[in-house]
């Protein structure tokens, strides 16, 4: 029988889609704080718009760029932000910002090309790479650094054949959130070396600051000619199943990415446009009501595990996720079994305690934990009382083996990955 194409015989299905399905199929009860999914829905105008435009007939084929009416909110929604410079040849619509993500290494990369992803970081863009052949350049910013990429690390991981940054802030899987002063650090080092940046704002309303959410964009105008936006529908406004994803980009990749969907999707659904359209429109208390809920949400957790000495957090600034160090319990003793690994202590968290969590090693870091907090308050609470009794039910072991990764050095480990 022939087989299948290279890149596609060894790439894993989607670690949290896949963990998301198993957890969607048990009949126990479990404190979910598996997948990042906004635990609100849009208002009823929203699914109007959608209704609308089926009444309207609204299905035939659509602008491979994206419905007029879906740009020109999406632009009042970056003017909004403060991003007035964009115009309707910047923006390209897709199924989702995973599409547009995926679209963007179809149309700016060779296979060959390397391109440097900061981990902790989403395990998606790994998979895409693998997909299109490209090779990652992976700095691990720990939790020392607060998960975050340094300068100097910058400096160090860009050269040789890297044509790209991506930017993730704040970061699934850690909460981390870039400061302006940060950003500016970065960008200095970004204006001596001629990558492209793409940057992942798709929690970019989620942050637990005054002040909204820091950009490249705003904090380096100059780099504007190789800065991609990269905005979704998903998490802003809890429409994940509707799949829709906005990116503002220098004009040639905005029209590289509308010619890839004419080939391939062939445009955002209609119906889905007008419902995404209405969402950035409008009032957006509902959206920004939720980063209090997700706020309140996230203390809840951090004051629960300051009584646990197996777990160390860094307090994330934005999203909806933690991602506890729990490298501490490596080596330790549950019911005769060993915790060696972020896997065994999720697969008992998940067996013995019925609260489900991602292990870190698919966001890069081994000695992690992801819990998505999007969930209700009384949830998180129960989960927290639970991932705590667990701890306290562990026996430690006479050398008992510790963090999987290396110590904090002056200098922070790079992985290659080549596909
Ligand atoms: C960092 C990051 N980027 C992009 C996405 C893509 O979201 P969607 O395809 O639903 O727009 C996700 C989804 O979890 C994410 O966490």
């Amino acid at each position: 029988m022939p087989d299948l194409a290279n890149a596609h015989r060894n790439t894993p299905f989607c670690p949290i889609l896949e963990l998301a399905g198993r957890i969607q199929a048990r009949d126990r009860p479990v404190v979910d704080f598996s997948i990042g999914v906004p635990n609100f829905t849009p208002p009823q105008r929203v699914y109007d718009a959608a209704i609308a435009a089926v009444h309207a007939d609204q299905c035939r084929y659509g602008p491979s760029r994206g419905e007029a009416g879906l740009i020109a909110a999406y632009l009042h929604y970056l003017t909004q932000l403060g991003l007035d410079r964009f115009g309707p040849e910047n923006i390209a619509a897709g199924q989702g910002g995973k599409h547009l993500l995926y679209s963007l290494f179809q149309v700016l990369f060779e296979p060959g090309d390397t391109v440097v992803i900061p981990a902790p970081c989403w395990p998606t863009y790994f998979d895409i790479a693998r997909l299109s052949g490209v090779a990652v350049r992976t700095p691990y910013c720990g939790l020392h650094q607060g998960y975050k990429l340094d300068p100097a690390t910058l400096e160090a991981v860009l050269g040789g054949q890297v044509v790209a940054l991506v930017l993730n802030n704040p970061s699934n899987p850690t909460g981390a959130l870039y400061s302006m002063a940060e950003l500016a650090a970065l960008a200095e080092v970004l204006r001596r070396h001629d990558v492209w940046i793409i940057s992942d704002d798709v929690y970019q309303r989620f942050v637990y600051t005054d002040d909204p959410c820091p950009h490249l964009l705003d904090i380096a105008p100059d780099l504007a000619p190789r800065i991609i936006k990269v905005d979704s529908i998903s998490k802003l406004y809890g429409m994940p199943g509707w799949r829709a994803g906005l990116l503002a980009a220098p004009p040639e990749v905005a029209d590289a990415v509308a010619t890839l969907n004419s080939n391939s999707i062939s445009n955002m659904p209609p119906v889905v446009a007008a419902a995404a359209a209405e969402a950035l429109c409008g009032d957006q208390g509902f959206s920004q009501r939720m980063t209090s809920g997700y706020r309140a949400r996230r203390d809840i957790l951090l004051t629960a595990f300051d009584s646990a000495p197996q777990i160390r957090c860094a307090r994330p600034g934005g999203a909806f996720y933690l991602f506890p160090d729990i490298s501490r319990v490596f080596g330790s003793m549950h019911g005769g079994k060993m915790i060696s690994t972020d896997q065994d202590l999720c697969n008992l968290l998940l067996e013995e305690y019925g609260v489900a969590a991602v292990p870190g090693r698919h966001f890069g870091a081994p000695d992690n934990i992801r819990l998505s907090y999007a969930i209700d308050a009384d949830q998180v609470r129960q989960g927290a009382r639970q991932i705590l009794r667990c701890l306290a039910e562990l026996e430690e072991t006479p050398g008992k083996r510790q963090s999987s990764q290396p110590l904090p050095t002056a200098q922070t480990p790079v992985m290659e990955v080549v596909s």
